[in-house]
């Protein structure tokens, strides 16, 4: 039986597009936004994948809205929960539900950089190594056991956009192949940390930009 994947997002929705197209072992049950204008819901829909919109607007109880996105989400039965740029931090009580089934991509090597505006923070500090993090989602935000990261150098001319684009490119990479170990059940978290099963160098979950 294939690993039963819901997305979250809010916008572009490139990540969720990389792992559609990335031939996993997986099956995507469904793609939830809190904005219905994301082009990632057009995206979902063009794929004849069911995609609704939860608009967060038409809430103004934020521990209400999450348990109700969660309710949404149960529906699906999924096995793994993706969040794909999804812009929304998530209530204590929803992460509770999903501890262990749910992922996410963090556009910096973690834990620098935690939050917002992450490559304008990277170039500020002048570090020369950036990237991206794929890990699994405690309360603790941007702090949980790390999956797999990729590194990319930072160069002298770089601006935010420039080192967004390319970090871009190594998210594509890394989310689907956090999301096939997923499915394959090589993931193991042991005291925080994950282990890949099979592994035992961890060569596989460090890569850098080539
Ligand atoms: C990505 O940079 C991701 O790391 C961050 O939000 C952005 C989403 O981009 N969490 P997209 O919607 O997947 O194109």
């Amino acid at each position: 039986m294939s690993c039963r994947v819901v997305v979250l997002l809010s916008g572009r929705g490139s990540n969720f597009q990389a792992i559609a197209e990335a031939q996993l072992p997986i099956d995507i049950v469904a793609v939830i936004s809190n904005r219905p204008q994301a082009a990632g819901l057009a995206y979902a829909r063009e794929r004849g994948i069911p995609a609704v919109a939860f608009d967060h607007t038409e809430h103004t109880n934020r521990a209400a809205f999450d348990d109700l996105l969660a309710d949404e989400i149960e529906r699906h039965q999924p096995d793994l929960v993706v969040l794909a740029g999804y812009m929304r931090i998530l209530s204590p009580a929803f992460i509770a539900r999903f501890e262990g089934r749910l992922l996410n991509i963090h556009p910096s090597l973690l834990p620098m950089f935690p939050g917002l505006k992450t490559h304008e923070r990277a170039l500020a500090e002048g570090v020369k190594v950036h990237g991206c993090t794929v890990h699994f989602v405690t309360a603790d935000l941007d702090h949980g056991p790390i999956v797999i990261q990729a590194a990319v150098p930072v160069r002298a001319d770089d601006t935010p956009a420039t080192l967004a684009a390319r970090v871009l490119q190594q998210e594509h990479r890394v989310y689907p192949q956090a999301v096939r170990w997923f499915a394959e059940g090589r993931l193991e978290i042991n005291q925080g940390r994950v282990n890949l099963k099979g592994d035992s160098t961890s060569q596989s979950v460090f890569s850098t930009e080539r």
